[in-house]
């Protein structure tokens, strides 16, 4: 029985070697977790991919959200079948499918953006406010080489990395084509997640090596990363 259970365990995990880990951690938490940085190796990066942005108080339009990311305010719209206009104010808390590019830094796998802070802030509320958890304090931290409960001032111009990551040759040949980051919100759960994106359970805890017995807990402010298999613009 025990050998079973070994078995079983060491087949899950090399089934999974390559793909992320998920950091039950806050955004806003300066520690560092695997899978608070999603982690690669060159091959196969960059990619094309997906991240999931929630509407705010601070970004209630996609064209606020497109300035954000840089990108064409029609693309986000195209992308988006229950938005009509960029101009369009979203209800709080919908999600808006954002398309980024994902690479490999050599150590992070990272989409990489820039962002000029707007009034003085915590570096937590800039991940956890304005990026909405899809990178950590500490990231933003490391990435600017600053102290972690540092405050930033208003014009100041920060690097930030995005959590991504591309599929590898083994969920690649499985017919994954994106993985795409989500973080999750109170009263979110995976079942939830897979159902929006089409996809069991089983495959999101694997591909974020989260041991699925027994079943696990997810956390608001965290990020996931979901295999999808479906052409997502
Ligand atoms: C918009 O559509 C997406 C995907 O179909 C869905 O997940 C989301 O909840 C929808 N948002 C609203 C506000 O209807
Ligand atoms: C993203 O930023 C990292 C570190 O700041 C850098 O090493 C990497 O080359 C950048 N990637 C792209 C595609 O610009
Ligand atoms: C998650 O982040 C939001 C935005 O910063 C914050 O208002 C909320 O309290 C956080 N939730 C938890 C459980 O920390
Ligand atoms: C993955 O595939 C690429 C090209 O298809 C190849 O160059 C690379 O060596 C493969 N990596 C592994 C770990 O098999
Ligand atoms: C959902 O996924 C299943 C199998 O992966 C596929 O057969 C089905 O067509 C998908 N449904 C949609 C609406 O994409």
């Amino acid at each position: 029985m025990m050998i079973y259970v070994w078995f079983l365990t060491c087949f899950w995990f090399s089934l999974s070697s390559s793909q992320q880990y998920y950091d039950k951690t806050l955004c806003s938490s300066g520690t560092n977790k695997p899978g608070t940085r999603y982690t690669c190796r060159s091959s196969r990066n960059p990619c094309e991919t997906f991240l999931v942005y929630r509407v705010n108080d601070k970004f209630r339009t996609i064209a606020r959200i497109s300035s954000l990311f840089s990108i064409d305010s029609d693309i986000i719209v195209s992308i988006n079948h229950n938005v009509s206009a960029s101009s369009q104010v979203l209800e709080t808390g919908h999600e808006v499918l954002v398309p980024v590019l994902c690479s490999c830094t050599g150590e992070f796998s990272q989409a990489n953006f820039t962002y000029r802070v707007t009034e003085d802030a915590a570096l937590s509320e800039i991940a956890c406010g304005v990026f909405v958890g899809l990178v950590k304090s500490i990231a933003l931290a490391e990435e600017n080489r600053l102290a972690e409960n540092n405050n930033v001032v208003a014009g100041s111009l920060l690097r930030v990395p995005l959590r991504c990551a591309c599929p590898d040759n083994l969920s690649g040949s499985d017919g994954v084509k994106f993985l795409v980051t989500y973080p999750f919100v109170e009263r979110d759960y995976t079942l939830k997640v897979g159902k929006k994106f089409n996809v069991s359970v089983e495959e999101i805890w694997k591909a974020n090596h989260m041991d699925p017995s027994p079943t696990p807990t997810v956390f608001p402010n965290t990020t996931i990363l979901v295999p999808s298999r479906t052409n997502l613009s």
